[in-house]
């Protein structure tokens, strides 16, 4: 069991329109009471983001978004800024998700760009790792510890079924704490949550969860459905 405040993470990627994010949400809103000891986070599509906000408006779970572009605004059709997640209630961005790396070539580079103008106005990252900590965030300034999420997700086992065994899990995620002391220092270190991803379900959470390094977990496939996500932010611990 961790020792920082667990954070259970539903990353919707291209799933549901405004109508049916809303109506997930209330189930979750209905459904989850453990509240008091750990942070619940929702990433719909961009186009669920307003509704989704004004549904969970009084409600401890936090919305986030699951792209951005770095700079604030101007001529690059299709994207969205960090100030405009801002405005619609945006508590974290995801970016670096190795889908976006796959199918839309983002890079090392533009991960990092996201990532120092996140931080720079103020806005929390959820940064998203295939492999230990890469060049995402280089050269970047160590920012407080509750700015900064980090997420490991073998690619082999997003969507596929298979989780890395507990124990090569807390393993990746204890040697993604020590590059951390070398990035910020031991204190900061020890503070940053680092999520686990990669076909949790219900039936392996509870076990993902009493690692000590295993901070939460960042959830694709089953945090679709009400229950399912459900009893996975109701870890047993
Ligand atoms: P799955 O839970 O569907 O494997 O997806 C994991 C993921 O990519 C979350 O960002």
């Amino acid at each position: 069991m961790s020792i920082r405040m667990p954070l259970m993470a539903g990353n919707w990627k291209m799933h549901y329109t405004a109508a049916e994010a809303v109506a997930l949400v209330e189930e979750l809103k209905q459904g989850i009471t453990r509240f008091h000891d750990r942070e619940v986070v929702v990433a719909p599509t961009f186009t669920a983001l307003p509704a989704v906000a004004n549904a969970l408006s009084g409600s401890p779970i936090r919305l986030a978004a699951q792209n951005c572009h770095w700079e604030k605004q101007g001529a690059y059709t299709g994207e969205i800024s960090p100030p405009m997640l801002k405005d619609v209630g945006c508590h974290y961005v995801i970016i670096g998700h190795s889908e976006r790396r796959q199918y839309f070539r983002e890079t090392d580079q533009e991960v990092n760009l996201k990532a120092a103008a996140l931080l720079a106005q103020g806005g929390k990252t959820l940064d998203v790792l295939a492999e230990q900590l890469g060049g995402g965030l280089s050269g970047l300034e160590a920012p407080p510890a509750d700015r900064i999420v980090i997420a490991y997700e073998p690619i082999w086992a997003i969507g596929t079924g298979l989780t890395a065994t507990t124990e090569q899990a807390q393993e990746a995620h204890a040697f993604i704490r020590e590059r951390l002391v070398k990035w910020c220092n031991k204190t900061v270190a020890n503070q940053i949550r680092i999520l686990y991803g990669g076909s949790v379900k219900p039936d392996n959470v509870d076990a993902l969860m009493a690692m000590p390094d295993i901070d939460g977990v960042l959830v694709g496939g089953a945090s679709l459905k009400g229950p399912s996500f459900i009893r996975i932010v109701e870890f047993q611990e």
